[in-house]
């Protein structure tokens, strides 16, 4: 599908980011990290801002960290400002002193200073971060200076370092950091600077959540109460990228009843492969449970999820944790009951597993469901105990 030509909801958000750009052009120094899980609309969100201060003038250069990147020191930064340094006026730069200047010679391609011994600049973090602080100074002394970081829970270490660095002693021009990252997804470390920041008010959040009906509803293009815009609503969380990846699942269109929500149809291939990748991150024990929660039902017991994985309870609780952590799943208002983040999600690590294992996997957990079933069944007074026994919840299978 292609990308939705208007940019829907995000009211509160895109005010708060006109704001940080009229601070901007008052000379002030901010740094905002707009955060939601994967999906949910930062990328979009950071081009829009991107496109407003370009029409405000502003300079905005944009880089993002990559999976595959992470072992490149600095990537995230000569991303977003290589390229730009290689076609500006080399006399701009030379008003810089000549040891920030032979530190950014380390750093980037465009400035490449090869009389310099690697080990000089490298090694010392604090002088990299001390030249590019000085950098980001000297482009923003003629106009505003928008910096956004995309992907940053895959930055590398280095530009971890550096992001800290700059909230901490930020640029003395009007330079705005934006980071666009997936919070569960950070290292601990920057999550712990980022927090610290937010707490000493050098660093704004935007939190993104999902869209609301009337949102998802126009970024689908459907009128009011079109049965198919609910249904996909329900399924997709009210996350932008699920919804658009839904609507274009082949077979969708124009059908609405409740069976087709839970049967029949397949994940569409884009959303597995964005799971598959949040995927990667998870233990083997964790992708265990998670497996096995995706068989035991949506929302799931701990005590079947452990059971279709095979696993005992206490193991399956620790692998739960990180499933929690990483907000593949969710709680509930009740203590041992969970869900996943969304029913397109549960579906998706569904697929995932083997015909084989998922048969004798269902199998283990109704095993566990009935004898449940029985214990409540003996607890009870006799006359109810006679009543019909409620639905079997390790039998259910999504699709
Ligand atoms: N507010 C919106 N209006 C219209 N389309 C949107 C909106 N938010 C997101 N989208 C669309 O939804 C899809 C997912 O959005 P986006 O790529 O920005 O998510 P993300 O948060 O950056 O995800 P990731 O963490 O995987 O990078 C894109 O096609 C995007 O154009
Ligand atoms: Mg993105």
């Amino acid at each position: 599908m292609p990308r939705a030509a208007q940019l829907v909801g995000r009211t509160a958000e895109l005010a708060a980011l006109d704001e940080a750009l009229s601070e901007l052009e008052r000379g002030r120094p901010s740094a905002i990290e707009l955060v939601g899980p994967a999906g949910i609309g930062k990328t979009r969100l950071l081009a829009e801002l991107g496109a407003r201060a370009d029409a405000r003038g502003h300079l905005v250069l944009s880089g993002s960290a990559s999976e595959l990147e992470r072992d490149l020191p600095f990537w995230v930064f000569v991303d977003a400002l290589d390229d730009y340094i290689a076609g500006i006026d080399p006399r701009r730069l030379e008003r810089m002193d000549e040891a920030v200047r032979a530190e950014l010679g380390q750093m980037f391609p465009a400035l490449s200073a090869p009389q310099v011994s690697a080990s000089q600049a490298l090694h010392e973090r604090y002088r990299t971060q001390r030249a590019v602080r000085v950098l980001l100074e000297q482009l923003a002394a003629t106009q505003p200076l928008v910096l956004a970081l995309d992907d940053f829970h895959w930055a590398d270490s280095a530009s971890v370092d550096l992001a800290v660095a700059l909230l901490r002693r930020p640029p003395a021009a009007g330079v705005l950091l934006v980071l666009g990252a997936r919070p569960r997804q950070l290292p601990e470390r920057l999550a712990a600077a980022l927090e610290r920041a937010h707490r000493d008010g050098t660093l704004s959040r935007i939190e993104l959540g999902p869209l609301n009906r009337e949102e998802a509803r126009e970024l689908l293009g459907r009128r009011a109460e079109d049965p198919l815009a609910v249904e996909l609503y329900d399924e997709s969380g009210g996350n932008p990228f699920y919804l658009e990846q839904l609507a274009r699942a082949p077979g969708r269109r124009g059908t609405a009843s409740a069976e087709v929500t839970l049967g029949g149809v397949e994940v569409p291939p884009m959303v597995a492969a964005a799971l598959t990748e949040e995927l990667t991150l998870l233990s083997e024990p964790a992708r265990r449970v998670l497996e096995g929660a995706a068989v035991a039902g949506d929302p799931f017991e701990l005590e079947l999820a452990a059971a279709a994985a095979a696993m005992p309870e206490p193991d399956a609780l620790d692998a739960l944790n990180e499933l929690l952590r990483l907000d593949l799943v969710r709680s509930t208002d009740m203590p041992r009951r969970f869900r996943f983040r969304h029913p397109i999600v549960r579906r998706a690590v569904y697929d995932t597993t083997r015909a084989g294992w998922r048969l004798s996997a269902h199998e283990r957990a109704a095993q566990v469901a009935r004898l449940a079933r029985r214990d409540r069944d003996r607890a009870r007074p006799p006359r109810r105990a006679l009543g019909s026994p409620g639905r079997c919840r390790g039998d259910r299978r999504p699709a």
